[in-house]
């Protein structure tokens, strides 16, 4: 495989591109490299390579002609799909570079010598029109900013070296590590059985090679659902694993430290009036659902008027131990997280005796309500329930009311800020708010 360098900086390349796996490639000649200085290809007596950005702001950006004058020289042509193969600029806002991008181009072309073209990005960046004029993809290595493309480049260029015939002595040792199944890599030991008073665990030292197999598998699973949830939506799972993620999702999941509260008053009704709002089916039995789904500690009805909380108990009764709860155990499982109470204050002494600390009150709005409460995003939720209980305030009618939210600690984000029309229904809204707060699939 071929790799053209697009680069400033050739330099920076000697020794990660000489030593290890990659030098004897290099040496065996299954990779090879060519670099490409744009400031050789300037026609200026200064090698002008940069230029202040139109518009104004800080730093320089990389021009657009010498690179093209690079490109050229490597056979692309501006205006043509055509080139010598696939061609990729480093820059921090590009898509992400991933394993299956990796495999994707490993695979390219065997029986032929592929070519891959890579443009380092430097400076405060590429003049737009580069990825005009040729068939550029952007990429990035991750959401951080380097000095340049060129560190990304070395990843580029060995995640998809290593993956090529004869690169590793074993060909399946690229098959097994982290990504290759979407999932991560299990712990791995060596040497010496114990190390400073800790023991290999039992199961690698007994030989049972189907036993060693499920522990490494349910160690890849923990590790992926622990690290990086967001793979095992594109990961291979048969029934038993899933099992076994369910299990641990359960243990592991912060939802357990998550509970809402559908408040009845004081909310807003239509002319921003304080009221009371009367109570819905349909959004006990939903808020119920999605706050079982997500493993929620907890649902609170908070209703003052006598009768409304009698008809709760009634729905709560038939659903959780009368007919409802034989025809519909599912359903009995999700209502059982209701609990009743008369006012916010109820839910925090109620939290309070469960837990032993006092919740965190989030309080929810579709708009930016004029308070003085301090804005949570959702990940800072997450991290709140590391630490504490969480309760999250939903307001039925037409949201929470200003007294209400006075009892709040901070706000939650609102779901649809940029957008015209935002009038969820509330139940709709909190299972919204469970994913974007616990964000475990993602
Ligand atoms: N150039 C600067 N930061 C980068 C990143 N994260 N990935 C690729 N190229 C970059």
């Amino acid at each position: 495989m071929h790799f053209n360098i697009v680069t400033l900086f050739p330099e920076f390349f000697s020794g990660p591109l000489d030593c290890g796996l990659l030098g004897r490639a290099r040496d065996a000649r299954l990779v090879s490299f060519a670099f490409i200085n744009p400031r050789d290809l300037t026609c200026d007596k200064r090698r002008t390579v940069d230029a202040r950005p139109y518009g104004g702001g800080p730093g320089m950006i990389l021009m657009a002609e010498p690179i093209s004058a690079a490109l050229q020289s490597l056979g692309f042509t501006p205006h043509s799909a055509a080139g010598p193969g696939p061609l990729f600029l480093f820059k921090a806002g590009g898509r992400p570079f991933t394993q299956t991008e990796a495999r994707r181009l490993a695979r390219e072309r065997l029986e032929n010598e592929p070519c891959l073209t890579l443009v380092c990005g430097r400076y405060e960046g590429v003049d737009a029109r580069l990825e005009e004029l040729f068939p550029v993809e952007s990429v990035s290595v991750g959401d951080f900013v380097l000095n340049g493309g060129e560190a990304a480049a070395l990843c580029l260029i060995e995640a998809v070296s290593r993956l090529r015939p004869g690169f590793m002595g074993h060909a399946e040792s690229g098959a097994e590590e982290s990504f290759s199944g979407s999932l991560l890599e299990y712990p791995q030991y060596t040497r010496p059985e114990t190390f400073a008073g800790l023991a290999v665990p039992e199961i690698l030292l007994s030989g049972d090679h189907r036993g060693i197999a499920d522990w490494r598998r349910r160690a890849s699973l923990r590790a992926t659902l622990e690290k990086r949830p967001d793979l095992l939506s594109g990961a291979a799972l048969d029934q038993e694993d899933r099992e076994f993620i369910s299990s641990l999702d359960r243990t592991l999941s912060l939802g357990a430290n998550l509970y809402c509260a559908l408040v009845h008053y004081p909310v807003l009704d239509r002319e921003e009036n304080s009221t009371a709002a009367s109570l819905t089916n349909l959004d006990i039995h939903d808020i119920a659902r999605s706050s079982c789904s997500y493993g929620l500690g907890a649902f609170y009805v908070l209703i003052p008027l006598d009768d409304q909380r009698e008809l709760l108990r009634e729905i709560l009764l038939y659903w959780t131990g009368g007919r409802g709860a034989l025809s519909n155990p599912d359903r009995a499982a999700a209502l059982a997280l209701v609990r009743e109470g008369r006012d916010i204050e109820d839910a925090v002494e109620d939290l309070q005796r469960r837990t032993g600390q006092r919740p965190l009150l989030i309080g929810t709005s579709a708009r930016s309500p004029a308070c003085a409460l301090p804005l949570l995003g959702f990940a800072e939720i997450a991290g709140e329930l590391a630490k504490r209980p969480v309760l999250l305030l939903f307001g039925t009618g037409h949201g929470l009311a200003p007294e209400a939210l006075a009892l709040c600690d901070a706000l939650a984000p609102s779901l649809r800020p940029l957008g015209g029309y935002n009038h969820l229904s509330v139940r709709a809204a909190a299972a919204v708010m469970f994913d974007r707060i616990l964000n475990d699939w993602r």
